[in-house]
C-alpha cells in the first residue's frame, strides 16, 4: 500500500493518494472495523428523540446494533442492542419503553440493562436474573447530538473533537433553536439524502475523499461555484476534525438556489470528523445536516442523514435549498464517487497523485491527505 507521505519539490509537493487496493480489498474493511470504527466516535441520533425517562432510540457502528436510552433519572446509558440469551435484537427504530423486552422468548430488561425476568427463570435451578445484564457502550452529546464509542478506553467526546461545540455555536445561527425535521414531512417526494438512510455501491472512504475536499467543486459543481466564492474557500485543520468555510456567498447566484440577504445565514461551513461524520451548514434559512458514512461492507456505504431546521413553516427559500441539495449537488456527488468506485478497480489503476499546494483551499487536496493520514495512522496501530 502506497505511503500517504508526500515529497517536497519545489513550491509543489507530490504525493500520492492510498493504494486502490485500501478500497477494494475486503480484508482490509475487516481491519479498518477494529482500528477505526470500533475505536471512534459514532453519531447515531438527535438527543431531542431522548426527551423522557425510557426514550430510546437505535443505530449502529459498522455492523454492531446499537441502542441508546434515557433512564428515569434522566441520565444517557447506550448498550449493545443484542439479547443476552440467544443474541436476538432487542429494540427497533426509536420509540418510549418501560422495559427492554426480547422479541424472541420474552426476556425482559429495566433501562439500565440489568435482566428483569426470564419466562419460567423460576423453575431453572441456579439462574439469577440479577447476574446478566446488557453489555453497554460509551454515550455522550454534543450540541444536541448523540454520539456512541465501543472503546471504553476512548477519550470523551468533547476532548476528542477539541474546540468542535464552540465552532458549532458561532457559526450555526440559532443552533440551540434548531429541530430535527422528519423527512418524510419536509420534502416526501425529494428522496436523496433526505431519505434518512441509503445504500451506495462504493467504499466509505470513496465519499469521504469527496466530501473532504472542494478542489473538484469549480468542474463538478457549476452551480455550487456560482453560490460559493471559491475563492475565499477555507479548509481548517483541528487535527481530529477539519472546518470548511466559504464566508462568501451569492445570494443571487443563478443556477444554485436563491436567498435573501437578510436571511440569518450567510456562509457555507462543512465539519468532518474523523472518521465518517460531515456536519453541513448552507446560506439561506437556519438550518444543519448530519451525514454518517457507514461501511457495512468494503463495498457498501449506508448513508445516514438528519436534517434540522427552524420549526415553523418552510420558505421558499428553505424548499430551494432543500432542492438543490437533493437533486442537483448529491446527485452531483453520487456520479462521482459511483465512477470513482469503478475506476479503483481498473488494471491501469493502483493509485494516483494528490494536489497539494499548502494552503487547504478549494484549489488542491491537502485536506485529503489529513484524511488519509489519520487513516494510515489508525491503520499501523
Ligand atoms: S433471544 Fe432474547 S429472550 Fe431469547
Ligand atoms: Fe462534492
Amino acid at each position: 500500500m502506497n505511503d500517504p507521505t508526500s515529497t517536497s519539490s519545489g513550491s509543489f509537493s507530490l504525493a500520492t493518494t492510498l493504494a486502490a487496493q485500501a478500497y477494494t480489498d475486503p480484508s482490509v474493511f475487516d481491519a479498518e472495523k477494529d482500528r477505526i470504527f470500533y475505536r471512534s466516535w459514532q453519531y447515531i441520533g438527535p438527543e431531542s428523540w431522548l426527551g423522557e425517562g425510557g426514550d430510546y432510540l437505535t443505530g449502529e457502528v459498522v455492523n454492531e446494533r446499537i441502542f441508546v436510552i434515557r433512564t428515569t433519572e434522566g441520565e444517557l446509558k447506550a448498550f449493545y442492542n443484542v439479547c443476552k440469551h440467544r443474541a436476538h435484537g432487542l429494540l427497533h427504530g426509536r420509540g418510549r419503553v418501560r422495559r427492554v423486552i426480547c422479541p424472541n422468548h420474552g426476556w425482559s430488561y429495566s433501562i439500565d440493562g440489568q435482566l428483569h425476568a426470564a419466562p419460567g427463570c423460576e423453575r431453572v435451578p441456579g439462574f439469577e436474573p440479577s447476574k446478566v445484564a446488557l453489555s453497554s457502550v460509551r454515550v455522550e452529546t454534543l450540541k444536541g447530538l448523540v454520539f456512541v464509542n465501543l472503546d471504553p478506553q476512548a477519550l470523551s467526546l468533547g476532548k476528542s473533537y477539541p474546540g468542535l461545540a464552540k465552532e458549532l455555536e458561532e457559526l450555526v445561527p440559532e443552533l440551540d433553536r434548531l429541530e430535527w425535521c422528519p423527512p418524510e414531512v419536509v420534502a416526501s417526494d425529494l428522496g436523496g439524502p433526505l431519505a434518512r438512510s441509503a445504500e451506495l455501491h462504493t467504499n466509505w472512504k470513496v465519499l469521504l475523499d469527496n466530501c473532504v475536499e472542494c478542489y473538484h467543486c469549480r468542474i463538478a459543481h457549476p452551480a455550487f461555484a456560482d453560490l460559493v466564492d471559491l475563492e475565499t474557500y477555507r479548509i481548517k485543520d483541528n487535527g481530529t476534525f477539519t472546518t470548511h468555510v466559504g464566508n462568501c456567498v451569492r445570494p443571487d447566484n443563478r443556477s444554485a438556489y436563491r436567498f435573501n440577504e437578510s436571511d440569518t445565514v450567510q456562509r457555507i461551513a462543512f465539519w468532518h470528523l474523523w472518521p465518517n461524520t460531515v456536519i453541513t451548514l448552507y446560506p439561506g434559512v437556519a438550518n444543519m445536516g448530519v451525514f454518517k458514512f457507514t461501511p457495512t461492507r468494503h463495498d457498501l456505504t449506508r448513508i445516514h442523514s438528519d436534517s434540522f431546521r427552524r420549526p415553523g413553516p418552510m420558505s421558499d427559500v428553505e424548499r430551494d435549498r432543500i432542492r438543490y441539495i437533493a437533486n442537483i449537488l448529491w446527485p452531483e456527488d453520487v456520479a462521482i464517487c459511483e465512477s470513482v468506485w469503478r475506476g479503483l478497480h481498473s488494471r491501469s489503476y493502483d493509485g494516483g497523485l494528490l494536489m497539494l499546494n499548502g494552503a487547504l483551499d478549494a484549489v488542491g487536496e491537502d485536506s485529503v491527505r489529513l484524511f488519509h493520514r489519520m487513516w494510515a495512522r489508525s491503520m499501523e496501530r
